[in-house]
């Protein structure tokens, strides 16, 4: 990757780390700053190209991070702001970028922002935040559900109105509508700007702009039993308003005003209302997530259909992405079974996009149990028992075999499962066949072979559980063979004309095999072929 090359992120492989749980170095038993640049070697290793961090802001911790208090000051929690700079430094100096997460649609309400807002109706700061009259009964304005559970409306006794939470009554929503608000937070990008950061990932963009009349939102007619409660209506007035893209452009403005700067935008909405994201003419994110894989039914068909859709629907110019997890969804190892999880790595890493990886998943770390009592994630606090608790998939990384798996000398915030005994970062290492060292080889597969970075995708017709597809650019061309499936499968490889080696198996056991005629697949196999020109 050209150093100061504009596009490095969309050759660029990201990596996401979920700072309380990486590596803890001052025995609290939850990870910090510290901790990251002592395991940057690691991140190196693995070849990826840029860190995204979870918020590590001035934090009450209600929603770990996402309540920010401070969003220019580091929580002691993590450090402090030359443990924050040494990092930046460190990670630029090997070569890697570093992206944070801008948290603009709520604060927490300790931020001293929400005080002033809270503490008079006629306090300058109260438009920063949105303040509506009761109904006429006294209930809440409008029938709008928090995420979290509940009305999204908090009363406030002293100066008697309702304030807005898309979450927690913790995390009061700004109000986007307000250019004072908007200033302050382009201050707070361009103050990150300025220390160097390569960019943003945004949270819950498309949360920004709520409808200007506060309308009802309409019921969820699909609503299925068992689901979370605030699923029971839709967000048509409360979240993907049209003038949310102004505001994304402002923000790109401003990162656009620095050199090879990259947007990223946390959006969770039906595939076309995705697209407008990149904004018009691209004046938006750079990168408005696909999540498309975090949910789908894992089938070689649904998969297929999954990347056509999105293929087709791309904007012109726009540019792909992928995420196979993050810190609120399950596992992914969990989600489709740890075999699978490896075909699973070779899909999202011989995709035509930008690859996100969640930390963890490189040494296929499965979505935790936590016991009632361990609990610390607020959704599952306040929605109990129907399975959308996010501990699971934030335990600590598991770096070797001893008691507190390397990552803390104490009892870490979140229990390890026992199996870290065995799938550990030391172990993986050495075990020539680990899907560690499956990550290793298919990220540097990628690095090696321009058509898995910038080919174009040509799906290549199979049926049952066989996912085919070339990767071509120019003369140059890589077929990818992956099966969905437990049962071997033996594939004529006439029938898609491709080349006559294997390069990768996502068994590693297959390099430089010479493909007479059939290619037999074993069940939950992947492999990369290097086509004949
Ligand atoms: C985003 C974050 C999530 C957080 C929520 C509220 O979805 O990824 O962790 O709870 O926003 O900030």
């Amino acid at each position: 990757m050209a150093e100061n090359d504009e596009n490095w992120w969309r050759d660029g492989i990201f990596y996401q780390i979920y700072p309380r749980s990486f590596q803890d170095t001052d025995g609290d038993g939850v990870g910090d700053l510290a901790g990251i640049l002592k395991r940057l070697a690691y991140v190196k290793s693995l070849g990826v190209d840029a860190i995204w961090l979870s918020p590590v802001f001035r934090s009450p911790m209600a929603d770990f991070g996402y309540d920010i208090s401070d969003y220019t000051g580091i929580d002691p929690l993590f450090g402090t702001m030359e443990d924050f700079d040494a990092l930046l430094q460190a990670t630029h100096e090997s070569g890697l970028k570093l992206i944070l997460d801008l948290v603009p649609n709520h604060t927490s309400d300790q931020h001293p922002w929400f005080i002033a807002s809270r503490s008079s109706r006629d306090n300058p700061k109260r438009d920063w935040f949105i303040w509506r009259d009761g109904a006429p009964d006294g209930g809440p304005p409008n029938n709008w559900l928090s995420e979290f559970g509940g009305s999204a409306w908090a009363y406030d006794e002293a100066t008697g109105q309702y304030f807005y939470h898309a979450f927690l009554d913790r995390q009061p929503d700004l109000n986007w509508r307000n250019p004072e608000v908007r200033e302050a937070m382009y201050d707070v990008m361009r103050f990150w700007l300025e220390k160097g950061v390569d960019g943003f990932r945004v949270d819950v963009i498309w949360h920004l702009i709520k409808d200007a009349d506060f309308r009802d939102n309409p019921p969820n007619p699909h609503y299925v039993e068992g689901r979370p409660p605030h699923e029971k209506i839709l967000t048509q007035y409360s979240t993907d308003q049209a003038e949310v893209h102004d505001v994304i452009a402002e923000m790109r403005r401003v990162t656009d005003a620095y050199r090879a700067r990259v947007l990223i935008g946390e959006i969770y909405l039906p595939l076309h209302r995705l697209m407008a994201y990149y904004g018009n003419d691209l004046t938006g994110a750079q990168m408005p997530f696909n999540f498309a894989l975090l949910s789908t039914f894992w089938s070689a068909r649904s998969i297929e259909k999954i990347i056509e859709d999105y293929e087709k629907a791309l904007p012109r110019g726009a540019w792909p992405n992928w995420v196979l997890g993050n810190h609120d969804r399950p596992r992914v190892a969990s989600r489709v079974g740890p075999e699978q999880a490896r075909v699973a790595a070779m899909l999202l890493l011989t995709l035509r996009g930008t690859p996100t990886l969640y930390y963890g998943d490189e040494i296929g770390m499965n979505q935790v149990l936590i016991a009632p009592e361990d609990v610390q994630d607020p959704f599952e606090k306040n929605v109990p028992g129907i399975g959308v608790g996010r501990d699971g998939c934030r335990t600590p990384m598991q770096w070797d075999s001893s008691n507190f798996a390397g990552f803390s000398e104490v009892a870490p915030w979140l229990p390890l499962p026992e199996i870290h005994v065995h799938e550990n970062v030391v172990n993986l290492e050495a075990d020539k066949f680990s899907i560690l060292n499956l990550y290793k080889r298919l990220i540097a597969l990628r690095k090696a072979h321009r058509p898995l970075v910038v080919g174009d995708y040509h799906p290549i017709a199979a049926q049952g559980d066989l996912l085919v597809y070339r990767r071509q650019a120019g003369d140059d061309a890589l077929v990818v063979v992956l099966n969905l499936g437990p049962d071997p499968v033996a594939v004529t490889t006439s029938a898609i004309r491709f080349g006559s080696e294997i390069l990768l198996s996502t068994f590693l056991d297959r390099e430089g095999e010479e493909l007479e005629g059939v290619l037999d697949l074993r069940g939950n196999e992947g492999v990369v072929i290097g086509a004949a020109r």
